[in-house]
């Protein structure tokens, strides 16, 4: 008993430390571009082009070398509701932009739910290179992806953040609470410069496995349709 939680709290350190866990679980400002590479300066779209760049430049990564395409965002890079979801498919890798394949067309189709589109947000993912098999990305490979998730989140600037399935959750949140007791509950925090409400919800991947649980998705997108009211977002149409 003893041995299996030293074991199971020595793998909990091993992850915190790996993903820097007192710049996410505390609710100061994450500062962690201890890499002066990502200090950019320029509106928008330049941020987002260095941004680019900066994934390009990532060494010695398995994901990027098993990988086609690096993908970055979709969506409106305006847009104050930004999704995060764990990490490009197939059919993403083959296009070069997240939510294209099935995932994706559920994920369309739930936020058409809401009277949204991916020209009403801005998506991205945790890892922007397709793990091998679709499998989740290792701690390791989150962790060299953060610091420009993270930067990612505080060019776009949203005032909602969607977190799609654990991975999402995890990697800004923690892991202190599992996804169907996390889900559709509102969180402010602030990351980077980026003062925001998050959300978490079930991953439409989950979701096609799962469909007894569309019910649950469903109440955390009116929570999301409430709160784009309530913040008097504009939706561009
Ligand atoms: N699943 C994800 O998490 N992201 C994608 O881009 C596609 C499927």
């Amino acid at each position: 008993m003893t041995k299996r939680i030293n074991t199971k709290f020595a793998k909990l350190v091993k992850y915190y430390s790996l993903i820097n866990h007192h710049l996410i679980l505390n609710n100061k400002s994450i500062n962690r571009y201890k890499n002066k590479d990502l200090l950019f300066k320029g509106n928008k779209d330049v941020q987002l082009n260095k941004l680019k760049k900066a994934i390009e430049k990532i060494k010695g990564c398995k994901l990027k070398k098993n990988a086609t395409n690096l993908v970055f965002s979709d969506g409106n890079k305006e847009s104050k509701i930004m999704i995060v979801g764990e990490g490009p498919g197939a059919n993403e890798d083959k296009e070069g932009l997240p939510f294209v394949g099935r995932a994706g067309q559920l994920l369309d189709k739930m936020l058409l739910s809401i009277s949204l589109d991916r020209r009403n947000v801005y998506i991205t993912n945790v890892v922007n290179y397709r793990p091998p098999e679709n499998r989740r990305p290792t701690d390791e490979e989150i962790a060299r992806y953060l610091p420009y998730l993270t930067k990612h989140i505080e060019i776009i600037n949203p005032k909602i953040l969607v977190l799609l399935g654990s991975t999402a959750l995890n990697t800004i949140i923690g892991n202190l609470e599992v996804i169907s007791k996390a889900r559709g509950k509102w969180i402010k925090k602030n990351i980077g410069k980026c003062s925001t409400l998050i959300i978490a919800s079930f991953h439409p991947a989950f979701l096609m496995r799962q469909p007894d649980q569309k019910k649950m998705a469903w109440i955390d997108l009116k929570m999301i349709r409430e709160k784009i009211k309530e913040l008097k977002i504009k939706i561009e149409k």
